[in-house]
């Protein structure tokens, strides 16, 4: 399949690990010229051969450095992968205990960022009739099995990507989902990250917690997503192959998800 993305211009945000970097990698595989975002340029962001920007996408000022610089490395943008997310605010506090700092937080990076970063870079994605990938969850689907806050910013995420869809269609930008399951990441194998203290705060040791997670999310598939198959779907719908595909939530989860 030809997916026609040679010489095309992306901006990847949370760049520096998992999902971000493997679909940085995925991109310049293609022949995309890459501006990957993280507060850390990690040895392996670097590798790719992507040009780095570190700014804190839980700010205003973040997303509007990212696509100045984008702009001025670039000369104008084609493709945007907002998948920046997760992050430090997500605890695993019930309602009645997320406070507003928190909310904001998360808020900030998980559905904030993505806003910001999108209106900062549409005029160039409508002068070249580009492409928006927004990295959202199944936690928008399945709120209750996530921390309150996150599942809602992802839900909202989805929401948005909607809309824009159907504002900048008839100006040739097309805007998806992507919806993953769990997937192996530091999100999840980091022990001082949330696999880790979901793990701790089920009694758990964070090695065997990891190991059941298939059985214990029930996951079709017996095994979880890896960060390259997250990578591929976001550049199939970043790709011309895609050219009809918009406003769609795409779940990527091993059969996580049961209902339709
Ligand atoms: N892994 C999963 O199971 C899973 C499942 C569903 C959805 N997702 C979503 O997939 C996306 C990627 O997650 P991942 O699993 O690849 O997570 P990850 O390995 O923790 O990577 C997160 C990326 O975001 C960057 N980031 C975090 N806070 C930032 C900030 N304030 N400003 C700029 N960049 C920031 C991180 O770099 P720095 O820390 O250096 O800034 C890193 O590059 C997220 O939106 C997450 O919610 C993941």
């Amino acid at each position: 399949m030809e997916l026609n993305l040679t010489s095309k211009t992306a901006v990847v945000t949370g760049a520096s690990r998992g999902i971000g970097l493997a679909t940085v990698r995925a991109l310049i595989d293609e022949g995309v010229r890459v501006v990957g975002a993280a507060r850390t340029i990690t040895p392996e962001l670097k590798e790719t051969g992507a040009v780095p920007i570190s700014v804190d996408l839980s700010t205003a000022a973040g997303a509007t450095t990212l696509i100045d610089g984008a702009l001025a490395e670039l000369g104008g943008i084609d493709l945007l992968v907002n998948n920046a997310g997760g992050g430090d605010a997500v605890e695993l506090t019930g309602f009645l205990d997320t406070d507003d700092a928190q909310w904001n937080g998360v808020l900030d990076l998980n559905l904030l960022a993505a806003v910001r970063v999108s209106r900062a870079a549409l005029p160039s994605l409508i002068e070249r009739r580009g492409a928006i990938v927004n990295v959202s969850s199944i936690n928008s689907r399945l709120p209750a099995a996530g921390p309150v806050a996150y599942s809602a910013a992802k839900a909202a995420l989805a929401a948005v990507g909607k809309s824009l869809a159907e504002e900048f269609g008839p100006q040739g930008v097309r805007v998806n989902t992507v919806s993953p399951g769990v997937v192996r990441t530091a999100i999840w194998e980091d022990p001082d990250g949330f696999g880790g203290k979901v793990a701790a705060a089920a009694g758990a040791e964070h090695a065997a917690f990891l190991q059941q997670i298939p059985a214990a999310f029930g996951i079709t598939t017996g095994r979880i997503t890896e960060p390259g198959e997250v990578a591929a779907l976001i550049t199939f719908l970043l790709s011309d192959v895609a050219g009809n595909i918009t406003g769609a939530d795409h779940v990527i989860d091993g059969g996580t998800v049961k209902t339709l």
